[in-house]
C-alpha cells in the first residue's frame, strides 16, 4: 500500500515538489513543524548531455529523515531517463516520480515537462523506460493538458499502461500556468477513467479545502504546495481536523522553522541573498495573511536576515489576519 491513510481517515499528505521556493532550506524548515508523510524533491533536469553520476549526486534520500523524500526526474531521453532512475534507486530513493508537468519555456522548448502531454505514446515510451529500469515504484506527476485538454484521457491511460504505480494530477493546463482555479472536477473524472490510485493536487490552502477534494473528487492521497509556504502548519491542521480537534501551534515552532531554514543557507551565501531567499517564503505568508502589508519596504531596509526577519514577522503577526 503506497498511499496508506492516517489515523480517522486522514488521507497520505504529500509535500509538493517547488523548484527555487521549495528547496533544501524549506524542506529542512518545514520538517521540523511536519505532518506530511512524504515529500518530493524539486526535479532534477536530465539533459541529453547529462553526466548521471554527477546530477544524481544533488539527491539525497534520507535528507528528511525519518520522512521519505521522493526524487523527481524532468527529461525527455528514455534511455538517459532509465539510467537516471537507477542511480536513484542507488541512492536509496524509495520513489521515482516523472515530471510531466513543468510549464517552463526552457524545459518545454526540450520536449520535456509538459510537452510530453502532446504526445501521449512518447510520454508512455519514457515512463515505461523508467519502470523497466528499477525495482522501486516509479510515479507520474501532470498537468490536464498543454494547450487544451483534448488528449487528458489518453494521457492518462498512457501513463497507467506504462506500469506507474500512481499519478499525481495538477489540473490545469500548461497554458493556464497557475490560474484559473485548479479544476478539481478533472480530478475526480481521472479518477473515474483510472485503476490505479491518484493524488490529488491545486488550491489547498486550508484543512476545509482538504475534506472537500476528497470527498468531491474521490482522490486517494493529497499533495499540497503553495499552501505550506504560506503555512507550514497546514499538513497538521489537516490531521487535527480529520481527528476533530483543534490544532495548537507552538510559540516557538515558527522560530524553529525560520532558524532551521537560515541554518541550511549554503554557506557563502551573502546576506544580501539570504534576504531575498527568506523574502521568497515571506511573500507567500504575507499574501495569505497580510496581503496590506509591504514587505518590500523591509528587504531595501535590512541586509541583515537575522534583522529582516525579526521586522518582517513582527509586521506579519500585528497585522489584522494572522
Ligand atoms: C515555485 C514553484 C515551483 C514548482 N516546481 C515544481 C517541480 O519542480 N516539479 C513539479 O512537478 N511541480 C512543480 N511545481 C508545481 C507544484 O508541485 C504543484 O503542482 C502546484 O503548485 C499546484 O499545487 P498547489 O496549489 O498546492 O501549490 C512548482 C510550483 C511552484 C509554485
Amino acid at each position: 500500500m503506497l498511499l496508506p491513510r492516517n489515523i480517522h481517515g486522514c488521507p497520505y499528505l504529500l509535500l509538493a515538489p517547488m523548484e527555487g521556493v521549495g528547496d533544501r532550506c524549506f524542506r529542512k524548515a518545514i520538517a521540523t513543524i511536519g505532518g506530511f508523510d512524504e515529500a518530493v524533491r524539486d526535479f532534477l533536469r536530465v539533459p541529453r548531455n547529462a553526466h548521471i553520476e554527477s546530477l544524481a549526486k544533488e539527491y539525497v534520500a534520507d535528507e528528511l529523515n525519518p520522512i521519505p523524500l521522493a526524487a523527481q526526474l524532468m527529461g525527455s531521453d528514455p534511455e538517459l531517463m532509465a539510467a537516471m532512475a537507477q542511480e536513484m534507486e542507488k541512492r536509496g530513493a524509495t520513489r521515482v516520480d516523472f515530471n510531466c508537468g513543468c510549464p517552463s519555456k526552457i524545459v518545454t522548448g526540450r520536449g520535456a515537462g509538459s510537452s510530453l502531454l502532446q504526445d501521449p505514446r512518447f510520454l508512455q515510451e519514457v515512463a515505461s523506460h523508467m519502470v523497466k529500469a528499477v525495482s522501486i515504484p516509479v510515479t507520474i506527476k501532470m498537468r490536464s493538458g498543454f494547450e487544451d485538454i483534448s488528449l487528458f484521457e489518453e494521457n492518462l491511460l498512457a501513463a497507467q499502461e506504462s506500469g506507474v504505480a500512481y499519478i499525481t494530477l495538477h489540473p490545469r493546463t500548461k497554458v493556464d500556468g497557475y490560474r484559473p482555479p485548479a479544476r478539481w472536477d478533472l480530478i475526480a473524472r481521472a479518477k473515474q477513467i483510472l485503476t490505479i490510485p491518484l493524488v490529488g493536487n491545486g488550491d489547498i490552502l486550508t484543512p476545509q479545502d482538504a475534506e472537500r477534494m476528497l470527498r468531491e473528487t474521490g482522490c486517494d492521497a493529497l499533495m499540497i504546495g503553495r499552501g505550506s509556504v504560506a503555512n507550514p502548519f497546514i499538513f497538521n491542521e489537516i490531521k487535527a481536523y480529520f481527528q476533530g480537534i483543534p490544532y495548537e501551534k507552538e510559540a516557538h515552532s515558527l522560530s524553529t522553522y525560520f532558524a532551521t531554514y537560515l541554518a541550511h543557507v549554503p554557506p557563502g551565501t551573502t546576506p544580501r541573498t539570504s534576504v531575498n531567499k527568506l523574502k521568497q517564503i515571506l511573500n507567500f505568508m504575507f499574501k495569505a495573511n497580510a496581503p496590506e502589508k509591504n514587505l518590500e519596504m523591509l528587504t531595501t531596509q535590512s541586509v541583515d536576515p537575522e534583522e529582516f526577519l525579526k521586522l518582517s514577522l513582527s509586521l506579519l503577526l500585528h497585522s489584522a489576519k494572522a
